[in-house]
């Protein structure tokens, strides 16, 4: 572990794991039965970039829905929030959705924020102390998934720890991971701690597809980024436009998936080793699960989380959980 000095904030705790080698990852994910590759290499900065133009397409309600039900329960969850509580944000993305916690929670004392993205965890930290100068500001640069303890930086006489889990993030993990990654967030608030988190529901199929499949194509070129990597990174060889981007949301197992399917038979060499596709075979590449609200709230009981209060918006294609350790 390393402690360093970032200008603007009261600590900083790096954690931040070897780079995972994309070659390996690539490699294993291929060799599989059903070829694969994780989510989490979209987001390098081209992959962040194109994230954030999906969070604006009218088709993806996600973004704007998660905010603007934030904004309208504020009131609400100032009145849950006990005084001086320490927020504990899981992938600082969004400032928008921490500003508006922030701006809801009755004078809250401390803001840590967890990311693997050192260069936007600090930028994003640096802003939020500026602009909330009576909040203590710490980062912690780790894999928000991996096991963590309470730093010995962050205030440790405050009982009262926030875990914030925007986005639906939780829904790009298997029921099971999701199951376990809550069990660790309630192992780092601590029996007296709460979470706030926020979880896309099920809905009509059209929607859920349509919001996976944006007119403008920003879905398609985030998911496309993927063989850009491969090719410019790995010096793969192969032909991008043989591969089209490919989501549709699965009723049976509640969840979109998107893959990158072969427009033919063809074959592709990456490190030295060739990958032969038919066509219409397919890499997978995400899932984001979606969630009725008791699924949701049976799930977080088993990590020792139980519901205080569940919002949604209008539509009921969001919602926003407040959870207590049980
Ligand atoms: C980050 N995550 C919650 C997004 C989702 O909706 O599952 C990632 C995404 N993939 C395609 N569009 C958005």
């Amino acid at each position: 572990m390393r402690d360093d000095q970032i200008e603007g904030i009261d600590y900083f705790v790096d954690l931040q794991p070897e780079t995972e080698d994309f070659l390996a990852t690539v490699l294993a994910g291929l060799s599989q039965q059903q070829k694969t590759i994780p989510p989490k290499f979209f987001y390098d900065a081209n992959g962040s970039k194109i994230f954030d133009q999906i969070c604006v397409a009218p088709e993806y309600y996600v973004t704007r829905t998660e905010i603007a039900l934030m904004n309208e329960i504020a009131a609400e969850i100032n009145a849950l929030v006990e005084l001086g509580s320490i927020v504990v944000e899981y992938g600082c993305g969004s400032s928008l959705k921490i500003r508006a916690l922030l701006s809801a929670l009755p004078d809250p004392a401390e803001y840590l924020a967890i990311d693997i993205s050192r260069s936007h965890l600090i930028a994003t930290v640096q802003e939020i102390a500026a602009d909330y100068p009576n909040l203590r500001v710490g980062a912690i640069c780790a894999d928000f998934s991996d096991a963590l303890n309470w730093p010995k930086e962050a205030a440790a006489d405050r009982d009262q720890r926030l875990a914030f889990f925007p986005g639906s993030t939780i829904g790009n993990q298997t029921p099971e991971e999701a199951r376990q990654f809550l069990e660790r967030v309630r192992h780092l608030v601590g029996d007296s701690g709460n979470l706030l988190i926020g979880v896309d529901l099920k809905k009509d199929t059209d929607v859920l597809n349509n919001a996976y499949n944006d007119a403008a194509g920003h879905t398609a070129e985030f998911n496309l980024n993927l063989l850009h990597r491969i090719k410019h990174e790995l010096g793969g060889l192969l032909d991008i436009s043989a591969f089209e981007h490919d989501a549709f949301y699965n009723e049976d197992l509640g969840r979109i998936e998107m893959h990158l399917t072969s427009r033919l038979d063809q074959s592709i060499e990456i490190g030295g080793q060739q990958f032969n596709f038919q066509k219409g075979e397919s890499i997978h590449t995400e899932n984001s699960y979606k969630y009725s609200i008791d699924e949701f709230i049976e799930l977080a009981g088993g990590s020792g989380f139980g519901s205080v209060k569940a919002w949604t918006d209008a539509d009921d294609y969001f919602s926003i959980h407040y959870m207590a350790a049980i």
